[in-house]
This record gives C-alpha cells, sequence and structure tokens, in this order.
C-alpha cells in the first residue's frame, strides 16, 4: 500500500515542539501487524524451532505485536540485537555500527529478522550478510513495519513488509527523530520540527 499524500485527510499532532502527521492509526497498524503475522504463521509453520530476531530499538512495539501474532507448531525463540547508522537525525551514515551483537549459536536455525523500516538498505544487508555468515541459516528472512523503496541503495527486499511509504520521514511506534517519539501509539510524518 503506497500512501498517497494528495489524498489523504491527516490528524495532526503536536508533540512538544514538533508537529507529526498520522500516516497510520494505531488500529490500522495493529491490523497489519495481524495480517502479516497469519503470513509468517503460515510460511513458518512446519519450520523446526524459528528464531526470531528483533533489531533495536525501532523494532520493539512492531515485533512485540508482530510475534504475540505468530502460532507455530514450534515455540519461538527471541533474541535481540542493537544495530545503528549514527549520523544525522533524518539521514544514515550509512555506516553500521553494532553496540549489540551478542547471539546464541543459532546455527543452520529458520530465522526472522524484525526490522522497524528499510530506508537505504544497508542496516538490513549488513545484517543478513552477517547472520548468512556467521550461522548458515536454514532459512533467513526478513519482516520490516516500513519499506522506502525509492531510497534503496543495495539490492535488497523484505520478505513481510507492513505498509511501502514514500520517502517521508516517519516517527512514532518504536521509530525516532533523535531518540525522541518512539512512544507515539500510531506512525505519523514528522511535518515540522521546532
Ligand atoms: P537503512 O540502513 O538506511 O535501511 O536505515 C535503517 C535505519 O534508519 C532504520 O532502522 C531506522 O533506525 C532509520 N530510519 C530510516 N528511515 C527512518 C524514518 O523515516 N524514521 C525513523 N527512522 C528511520
Ligand atoms: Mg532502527
Amino acid at each position: 500500500m503506497v500512501v498517497d499524500l494528495s489524498k489523504r485527510v491527516y490528524k495532526d499532532k503536536q508533540v512538544g515542539t514538533a508537529t507529526i502527521r498520522e500516516l497510520y492509526s494505531t488500529e490500522k497498524v495493529k491490523t497489519r501487524i495481524a495480517e502479516m503475522g497469519r503470513q509468517i504463521s503460515e510460511d513458518f509453520q512446519d519450520m523446526e524451532r524459528p528464531v526470531v530476531i528483533g533489531v533495536m530499538k525501532g523494532a520493539i512495539f512492531f515485533l512485540s505485536d508482530l510475534m504475540r501474532c505468530i502460532d507455530t507448531k514450534d515455540p519461538l525463540q527471541l533474541e535481540f540485537v542493537r544495530l545503528a547508522s549514527y549520523g544525522s537525525a533524518t539521514e544514515s551514515s550509512g555506516v553500521v555500527q553494532t553496540p549489540y551483537l551478542d547471539l546464541p549459536n543459532i546455527a543452520h536455525r529458520n530465522i526472522l529478522v524484525v526490522e522497524d523500516i528499510i530506508d537505504s538498505g544497508r542496516t538490513a544487508r549488513f545484517f543478513l550478510d552477517y547472520l548468512r555468515g556467521q550461522f548458515d541459516p536454514k532459512v533467513l528472512k526478513l519482516a520490516a513495519l516500513l519499506d522506502k523503496p525509492s531510497r534503496r541503495v543495495t539490492d535488497l527486499q523484505a520478505d513481510y513488509v507492513g505498509f511501502t511509504i514514500d520517502d517521508l520521514f516517519v516517527v512514532g511506534y518504536g521509530l525516532d527523530y533523535a531518540e525522541q517519539f518512539r512512544e507515539l501509539p500510531f506512525l505519523g510524518e514528522l511535518v515540522q520540527f521546532g
């Protein structure tokens, strides 16, 4: 689903000095995540001991909703990493940093990586390559709440995407602007700051 800015009426929300325009309400996000969960459940249904790896910090709310919508024969194992590509508040630097990359031995397992958003694609590219090199997974899939395909600099496609959006800067539901607004219970475009 692509957001067509010309055809929607948005609610604006003031948070401190920022204006945030709602793109997807809490209800829409939850409904979409439930659909993703159903699809993932089907795909992972008969896979042995699936592992879900959440990429901190942005993915936490999505991850927690999504996992509770996944129902597979074998129980899920949950792991976390923290990846960052520091740069300005709205542009990543392109260099992926690994503040926390401490995974148990998950060699040859069936892995689902959960990301908040795929922008340039560098973070996901780095992490998928890392997992392949370290653990030679049997299955390696990527779920992202948001996808901005127009920004891609690397050839990468998520297997499960919540919403495909234009080149907007989005906050809420775990996504931040300079570490702010992660707690907003909806997905919104940061239209003005300060
Ligand atoms: P990529 O490596 O360029 O794909 O970017 C990945 C990271 O940049 C995401 O995990 C986010 O932390 C951040 N990012 C990219 N676009 C946005 C956005 O619109 N809002 C908030 N964070 C974003
Ligand atoms: Mg992130």
